[in-house]
This record gives structure tokens, sequence and C-alpha cells, in this order.
């Protein structure tokens, strides 16, 4: 693992690639470290630097400060207004700008504010320069991975304790985050339904969970009727995985996360176009989250019972494909009309939120790529969760605000339950109507959760980001451990 250190000296004497020194605009420079302080003044008096957020200047050999090979002067805008999700952004920032210059050795000076706990400052500094550090390579012939060597936190006289304390989550959360940004980048022609039930066996060894790999045979035993027929147009058969972690001592609470892992959308019978078939690779997002989440658990101890549901399959087209207009007898025994084979994903959950509410346990969450109709109504840097248990869902959205991965409650409209009822069977898997998708999807799948069970359902408009910003990179931005890790860790 990355060599991460934390100490509570300036940063003057630091000795490496880069030094990453975050000011804020206005005159309020005083708190840095003096010989630092005089090369941002400098800069900023000859007016090359007004350190509006996200401003940055690489300075070489910077007057006065030894030992770095760089300066990199980043600015986080007026004081008065920083939050930790600035800090955390803006140094996530200069942190792809140094790997990107392939610096190795990068040190950090943690700001001082006035309105902050340092501590938690300390805290949001690492996690962007950490998160930042990620450069997928596996499938470039030439060229190493881009990756810093070491990152140095200086706290400037401030108290590390806490910081210290909290670098194990911050890394098992960053790690969590790496993971699903490689399972999501990772094509569909090597990670399938088996594939990713494979990496899930051995990630679940190496950490102690119990791992139950449910094939074709055992789905049909199991009456995972909807996962085999989204399944069954694809010459990679459908697995469900389910993991088990359970704390040492005895655990006050136990929690299922169930995650949408189809390999690849190709939309079966309604064949997407072109462009939308582009990122498909990626609509297995809520499950890798499922899997590094509990991963990151375990090795974290966190005191929570934890089930992960993984419900993979390919949505493909042959001969055998399901087709619209068939009636699946979902495991819980309601009929679904499909009238598009592209709305799989709720059919897959269906079976799968059936199943979890059998375990009795005292919350849901299921993740998904579920509906496109997400990313326009909130956009691709925030995730929509809705849920029946408004305790639930706050806590959720409380742990999305403070880890920075932002999520945005829509409602359960009772209105708009009977779009859901087909002429023919129980339901049917689309409404016909495009306004309200996100929604309406959230509440196909709320059909399926036990009467009373506390669920939330969070719909991943943030699995891709389409373009590069703060820690993340273009692509899979690996949000949804972090949230979660929050919110169990508390
Ligand atoms: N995986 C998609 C949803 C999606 C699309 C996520 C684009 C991210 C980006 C899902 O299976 C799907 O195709 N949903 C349809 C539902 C529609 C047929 C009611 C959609 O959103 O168009
Ligand atoms: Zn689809
Ligand atoms: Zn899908």
């Amino acid at each position: 693992m990355l060599n991460v250190e934390i100490s509570s000296q300036t940063g003057k004497d630091f000795e490496g690639d880069v030094l990453i020194v975050p000011v804020f605009s206005g005159r309020e420079r005083h708190r840095l470290p003096l010989a630092i302080s005089k090369v941002a003044r400098q800069v900023m008096d000859e007016n090359d630097f007004k350190a509006d957020y996200g401003e940055m200047v690489p300075l070489h050999h910077p007057n006065g400060v030894k030992g770095t090979r760089w300066m990199l002067l980043v600015g986080l805008g007026e004081e008065e207004t920083v939050s930790l999700n600035r800090i955390r952004k803006g140094l996530g920032s200069a942190a792809r700008y140094a790997l990107k210059r392939n610096w190795k050795s990068v040190g950090v000076v943690s700001p001082s504010t006035s309105t902050l706990d340092h501590d938690a400052v300390q805290s949001a500094v690492i996690e962007g320069a950490l998160l930042a550090n990620y450069d997928m390579v596996s499938f470039k012939s030439k060229g190493e991975g881009k990756q810093f060597s070491k990152v140095e936190i200086f706290s400037n006289g401030d108290d590390t304790r806490k910081s210290r304390r909290r670098l194990p989550l911050i890394q098992a959360g960053v790690a969590a985050c790496h993971k699903v940004r490689d399972l999501a980048a990772t094509p569909a022609m090597d990670l399938y339904p088996e594939s990713f039930a494979e990496q899930a066996q051995k990630l679940a060894k190496q950490h102690k969970v119990g791992c139950e790999v449910m094939d074709v045979e055992a789905l049909k035993k199991g009456n995972f009727n909807c996962v085999l027929a989204v399944g069954q147009g694809s010459t990679r058969p459908p697995r469900v995985v389910k993991l088990e972690y359970k704390p040492k001592e005895k655990a006050k609470r136990h929690v299922v996360l169930v995650g949408k892992g189809v390999t690849f959308d190709s939309g079966g019978l309604s064949l997407k176009d072109a462009a939308s078939m582009e990122t498909m690779k990626d609509d297995m997002t809520g499950a890798a989250i499922v899997l590094a989440t509990v991963m990151a658990a375990a090795q974290l101890e966190l005191p929570v019972h934890i089930t992960g549901l993984c419900g993979l399959v390919e949505n493909m087209n042959d001969g055998g494909a399901y087709k619209p207009g068939d009636v699946l007898r979902s495991r819980s025994g309601k009929t679904i009309e499909v009238l598009n084979t592209d709305a799989e994903g709720r059919l897959v959950l269906a079976d799968l939120l059936h199943y979890a509410s059998e375990m009795g346990a005292d919350h849901i969450v299921d993740l998904a790529t579920l509906t496109g109709a997400a990313l326009i109504a909130v956009g691709d840097g925030v995730n929509v969760i809705m849920g029946t248990d408004q305790k639930l869902v706050e806590s959720l959205r409380d742990a999305g605000g403070a880890s920075g991965e932002h999520l945005w409650q829509l409602p359960i409209v009772e209105e708009y339950r009977e779009l859901l009822k087909s002429p023919l069977a129980d339901l049917k898997n689309i409404t016909g109507i495009r306004w309200g998708g996100t929604i309406t999807a959230g509440m196909f799948l709320q059909e399926f959760v036990g009467s009373g069970q506390s669920w939330a359902h969070v719909d991943l408009a943030g699995a891709w980001s389409g373009k590069e910003r703060d820690y993340r990179p273009f692509g899979p931005s690996g949000e949804g451990p972090r949230f979660l890790l929050e919110w169990l860790a508390d």
C-alpha cells in the first residue's frame, strides 16, 4: 500500500518532487508557513495567481524552499466560503495535476481555516490526494501506470491524532473506490457474470468473508426467474453472489446491500443505439460497489453484520433472448409483463430484493445504474436516493454529504403507482411514459420489498464521469463505497 505520512511540520523542509500548497484568496495568507507564504505572496503580488478555487500555478525550485523540486500552488477561493468538499476536491485536482506530471513523492500542506476542524480538514486533504492517485493502464500496451510513491501531509502545527486514527478508514475507502473504478472500466469481454463471481470468491477468501455463488441450477431452484430471463439471451450464464461478513463480536445491526450487476447492457431486443451502448460495460457498478464495500468493511472489522447480494447477468440477444410481451413470474410470485427488455435492471433487482427481504435485516440498501432519467434529473455528479424509511434515507444522505459523494432524494409518488399496472399481468416493467422515469423505476423495485422493511434505493447517476474533474478521472467515478462505509462506520 502507498506510504502515507502525517506530520505536524510546516512542509518547508519537505524533500521530494512536489509540495502542494493550498492558498485562500484575499489577504488571509498569514497562516501559511513563512518561507512558503513568501513565495505565494510574490506570485500573488505580481498578479499571476489570485487563488480562485481550482486555480493552479507550478513553480520550479521555488525561492527559499529548498528540498522540493516543484511547488504547486492551488487556489481554494475565499476562506469564508470554503468547505471540506471544496478542500477535498481542490486538493484532488492538484494531485491529479501532479500525477500526470509523473511526480512521485508528494507533500501536501493542510490548510488552516478559522471555520473548519483541523482534523476534518486533514482527512479531506488526505482523501483528495489519495482518491486522485489512480491511473488505469492495464489495457495500454506501453507505459507504466503513474502512481505516487509517497504522500506526506503537513499539518503546520495542528494536532494530527484524529486524522491518524482515521487513516485506515480513509485508505480502505479509497482502495474500494479504486476497485470499483477498475471493475467498471473492465471490458465486458473480460468481466462477465462468471468471471465477476470468481473475483468475488477470491476476494472473499482473502478477507475471510463468506461467499456463495448461485449458478443457473441454483437460480432455477431458488426461483430467480427474472434473473434467469434477463440472462437467457447471452452465452454468458447469470450468477448471483451472496457475500456474508459477520463481525467477531455480536453485531448490533444487520444490513443487506444489493447491487445491479449487468455486466453488459445491450438493451436486449429493445436494443440500445451505438452511442448509448458505449458505457454499458459499467452497468455492473452497483454489484462492484457491494463487493468492494463488503471487503472494506471486513478489513476494517466494522461492528455490523453485512450481507452483500450481486445480481450478475449480461443483457444480450440471441435466439433464446427474452422478448417484449413475455410475462415473467418473479421470485415473489408477482407477475411482470416485459414491455421493454432494456428495463432489465429492475427485473434482476426484483428477485434480489425479494430474497433480501426474507433475511429479516434491519436495513436493505440497493445500488443500481437503473435509469438514464436519473442523469437527466441530477447530472453525473450526484446520485439519486429514495426509500421507505426516511431516517435511513437521511442517514445515507448525510454520509454522502460528509464523504463528498452527494445523494439527492426523489419522492415516492403514490399517484404514479397505477402506471406500473399491466392489463395482462400484475405489473409491467415500464410505464410507457418518459417523465419521472427514475421515480417509477424505484417504485417498481418497492413492489418487491417486504412490507414494513426499511429500504433505500440508490440510482447511480454518478457512476460514470463524462469528464475528468477534481479527483475523478474520466470514466467510472468509483463513488459508492465511501459513503456506504461512512454510514456503516457510524
Ligand atoms: N442501464 C440502463 C440505465 C442507464 C442508462 C444508466 C444510461 C446510465 C446511463 C438501464 O438498464 C436502462 O436501459 N434503462 C432504460 C429504462 C427505460 C427502458 C424505461 C432507460 O433509462 O432508458
Ligand atoms: Zn437497460
Ligand atoms: Zn441496465
